[in-house]
């Protein structure tokens, strides 16, 4: 859950939403709004940590859409709105999963006491999930251990070694006549190319087994995130796939490390860039909140089954074939390195949402 508690409220009624949303933003809340079953859905694509949902809308039943929003944002409480209390409304509610019942009209103290509770419990089960998600990384790095660090030692060397011998070979090949080099500087070429990624394999191998000490800096996000873009525009060209920015003027600093972050937003847009199909799109933005900066990465690729999604943190846990599964665990060691959050949802382009929080420079 991200610092700044998102509130959705489903209602039809205006003038109770702008009630609520001046007394819930008062409370430094920040919050979206919809008036029916359909624009729920559409908003609760941008994320939410408790949705209000009054029983009737206009276009279909607020119990129906508990539903929905438990199975799509398991993470997220529901607490449910009625104007009149039956015993059926009341067990349909809690049969949809909401997390609690309010009687309209609600007085304010009840309100924000019910979604204090919502928010606290929402947290509480983040918290769970984290614990147990470290304890698994925990368990598997302790696997592969420090044997990790050592073998990735002694690859390196020969590594190192054969990297040397190739530049000999490439620079005695050049002495040939210009027509005859092409045969054998492309293999040569390809070599190098595979000893690179070996290379950079190692790397995260060994980031794993020894993270590093980080160096906090104040930080503008806008060159940090077009830099990686401008790497990838060539891979998403040749993806024909559209990756593009949208951060806001002004968006304040962040407190990080330049080439860990970069590190993040390269793993999470490569992942994206090679989750979406030819046309679909890809796109990076952020959002300043009181706290802390809210970064997203999200395509418009096939999404992520709900088993796969438990899994993806995990070292070494990967769906591709020539995947190593470091990608993600990076990058959420990365950010719990930085003090911030990480976590994944679907997006409105239609694929995976990866989005991550930064503290805000002081
Ligand atoms: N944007 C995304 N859309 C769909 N699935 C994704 C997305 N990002 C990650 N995944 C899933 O999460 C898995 C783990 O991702 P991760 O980046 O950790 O490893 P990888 O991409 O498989 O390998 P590596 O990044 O080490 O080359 C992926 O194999 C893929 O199944
Ligand atoms: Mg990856």
């Amino acid at each position: 859950m991200a610092l700044t508690p998102r509130i959705l409220l489903v209602d039809d009624n205006a003038a109770l939403i702008d009630n609520l949303r001046e007394t819930l933003e008062e409370e430094g809340y920040l919050v979206t709004s919809a008036g029916s079953v359909a624009g729920a859905l559409q908003a609760a694509t941008a994320g939410f940590d408790v949705a209000l949902v009054d029983l009737r809308l206009p276009d279909g039943n607020g119990t129906a859409l508990t539903e929905q929003l438990r199975n799509d944002h398991p993470d997220a409480a529901i607490v449910m709105l009625t104007g009149n209390a039956t015993l059926e409304t009341a067990a349909a509610a809690v049969r949809a999963g909401a997390f609690a019942y309010l009687v309209k009209p609600a007085s304010t103290p009840d309100l924000l006491l019910t979604l204090e509770q919502a928010l606290r419990q929402v947290k509480l089960q983040a918290e769970k999930r984290e614990l147990a998600r470290r304890a698994q990384v925990a368990e598997k790095l302790a696997a592969v251990g420090t044997m990790t660090a050592g073998l990735s030692h002694e690859i390196r060397n020969p590594l190192n070694a054969a990297s040397l011998q190739l530049v000999v070979l490439e620079r005695r090949l050049r002495k040939l006549p210009p027509l005859e080099q092409p045969p054998y500087l492309e293999p040569l070429k390809l070599v190098r190319d595979e000893i690179a990624r070996l290379e950079h394999l190692l790397q995260d191998f060994l980031q794993f087994a020894r993270p590093r000490e980080l160096t906090l800096r104040a930080l503008p996000l806008e060159p940090l995130v077009s830099a990686v873009v401008d790497l990838l525009a060539g891979e998403a060209e040749r993806r024909g796939v559209r990756l593009w920015r949208d951060l806001p003027v002004g968006l304040p600093q962040v407190q990080g490390e330049d080439e860990r972050l970069r590190q993040i937003l390269m793993n999470l847009a490569l992942n994206a860039l090679e989750a979406t199909p030819r046309g679909g799109t890809v796109r990076i933005w952020a959002q300043a909140r009181p706290e802390e900066v809210w970064i997203a990465v999200e395509d418009s690729g096939p999404g992520i089954e709900p088993a796969v999604r438990q899994r993806i943190f995990e070292p070494f846990f990967s769906t591709k074939a020539t995947g190593s599964g470091l990608g993600l665990p990076i990058v959420h060691a990365i950010v719990t390195q930085h003090g911030g959050v990480v976590g994944v949802e679907p997006s409105a382009l239609g694929g995976a949402r990866f989005w991550f929080t930064l503290l805000r420079a002081r």
